[in-house]
């Protein structure tokens, strides 16, 4: 069944399904130099479909976020381990974006980490991103720290993180 989250304008917003693998994959082919296995996207979708969004114009796959969750040290200094929720991948083709759909796919998958009790959402993005890093910004998340040649190419990652509120 569908799970139809928001609607901006003539596209929706809703978790992903199994057929949409092959599409997220090809809009990650287009805009992003870090590139997964199909398992890896099954993998994903299987583990917390709650927090796998597309943006979908038409019968066309605009854009995605996926996400998976981890146990780690807080990236907000409190003690132990919490519960994480990271964006491994969001991306919207180029013809679709400044329309706000990258900042629904965020929203929509906070309040899927949400829903796993995460208490903490963090990503890595490219320190020259410029685009990415102040949409980041605006939904609160912050940087708390300098990856060094994070990515294949040498370039340094921000590490941004959120706190998750359950109240
Ligand atoms: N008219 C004009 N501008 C608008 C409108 C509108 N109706 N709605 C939103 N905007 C503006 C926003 O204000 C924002 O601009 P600003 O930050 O300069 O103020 C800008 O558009 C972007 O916001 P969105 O539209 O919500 O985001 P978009 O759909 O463009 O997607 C994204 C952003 C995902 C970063 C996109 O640029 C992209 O796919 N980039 C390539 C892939 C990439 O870099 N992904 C992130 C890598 S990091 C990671 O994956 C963890
Ligand atoms: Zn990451």
């Amino acid at each position: 069944m569908q799970v139809i989250l928001r609607q901006l304008g003539d596209c929706s917003i809703r978790r992903a399904e199994p057929s949409d693998l092959i599409p997220v994959m090809e809009v990650n082919l287009k805009t992003l130099p870090e590139h997964y296995s199909d398992y890896f996207y099954e993998s994903l979708l299987a583990e917390i479909p709650e927090a796998f969004i597309v943006a979908e114009v038409g019968n066309k796959i605009a854009g995605y976020i996926m996400c998976k969750t981890e146990y780690g040290f807080s990236n907000f200094k409190k003690l132990g381990f919490v519960k994480k929720g990271h964006v491994v991948s969001v991306a919207v083709l180029d013809e679709y974006r400044r329309k706000g759909i990258g900042k629904a796919l965020v929203e929509e998958s906070v309040n899927g980490i949400r829903i796993r009790k995460c208490d903490e959402f963090y990503l890595e993005v490219r320190c020259s991103n410029n685009d990415a890093v102040r949409l980041y910004e605006k939904l609160g998340f912050v940087i708390r720290q300098q990856l060094h040649s994070y990515y294949r190419d040498g370039e340094d990652a921000y590490l941004m993180a959120i706190e998750i509120d359950h109240t």
